[in-house]
């Protein structure tokens, strides 16, 4: 199985005259461009949130119109910049009040966490997000799964520190997802840079914005003009291999 992941795409209305809106849209098209060349094409593209940057009904429309070439199912979850209502109409809707979603329909399960508190740029795990996720994972014990939200759960220096607003949740979900053999990789977004990390028994990748502008930690003399996504092979046990890919 092969996964691209878009993230922080931060796309404004087609309308906007801020000039970073032209750039973002130009990033995300490339993007999209290169999965479209991809040979074997992906399974499927998921985004780690920060889709848009306003959270406004027309930069929703513009990024609907950016991501609808990619003819592999797209999954996404929320990020501070998103709006829930305005998101579940883009792409999913979730188990409310929040927008996590367990997708079935893979040869692993595949589960989109919904770590936003708006209208605050830190992440939040609360009682209720953690039962549901307890209980979704006790209810599959031996299928393989991966989970992708938009807030690591954990510092990472020197630019990433208390990205929640209670540092406990990130206790309190580290202690869930230990429970459970299973989970064998968390996919994030939102630190706008690349990592790999051990978190809670099981690996946990970061990728940077596709948007150039808001991008962190890349080198540029290597990567110089081009937006960045990841392509991650899933094997049947579902160890993750990552790549980073630059769009040409
Ligand atoms: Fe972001």
């Amino acid at each position: 199985m092969l996964i691209a992941q878009l993230s922080d795409t931060h796309i404004l209305a087609e309308s906007s005259d801020r000039p970073e809106a032209g750039s973002r849209a130009e990033d995300l098209r490339r993007c999209v461009a290169d999965i479209m060349r991809l040979d074997p094409q992906p399974d499927i593209v998921i985004h780690t949130g920060d889709t848009v940057q306003t959270g406004a009904p027309e930069d929703y429309a513009h990024l609907e119109k950016l991501v609808a070439p990619i003819r592999a199912k797209l999954y996404a979850t929320p990020g501070n910049r998103d709006h829930r209502d305005k998101f579940a109409a883009t792409f999913q809707r979730g188990n409310e009040p929040f927008m996590h979603h367990a997708f079935e329909d893979l040869p692993f399960r595949l589960i989109a966490l919904d770590s936003i508190e708006p209208p605050q740029n830190k992440g939040a795990f609360c009682a209720d997000r953690l039962r549901w996720l307890d209980e979704t994972l006790s209810a599959a014990p031996e299928r393989p799964t991966l989970l992708f939200m938009h807030h690591p759960p954990f510092d990472m220096e020197p630019d990433y520190l208390r990205g929640y607003l209670n540092p406990l949740d990130r206790d309190a979900l580290a202690n869930v997802v230990l429970k459970h053999d299973q989970v064998r990789h968390l996919f994030c977004g939102h630190c706008h840079w690349i990592s790999r990390n051990e978190w809670a028994g099981t690996a946990v990748t970061t990728t940077t914005s596709v948007a150039r502008d808001v991008r962190k930690g890349v080198d540029e003399s290597r990567y110089g003009e081009t937006p960045i996504y990841q392509l991650h092979q899933v094997a049947v046990d579902g160890t993750v291999t990552t790549e980073t890919r630059t769009a040409a």
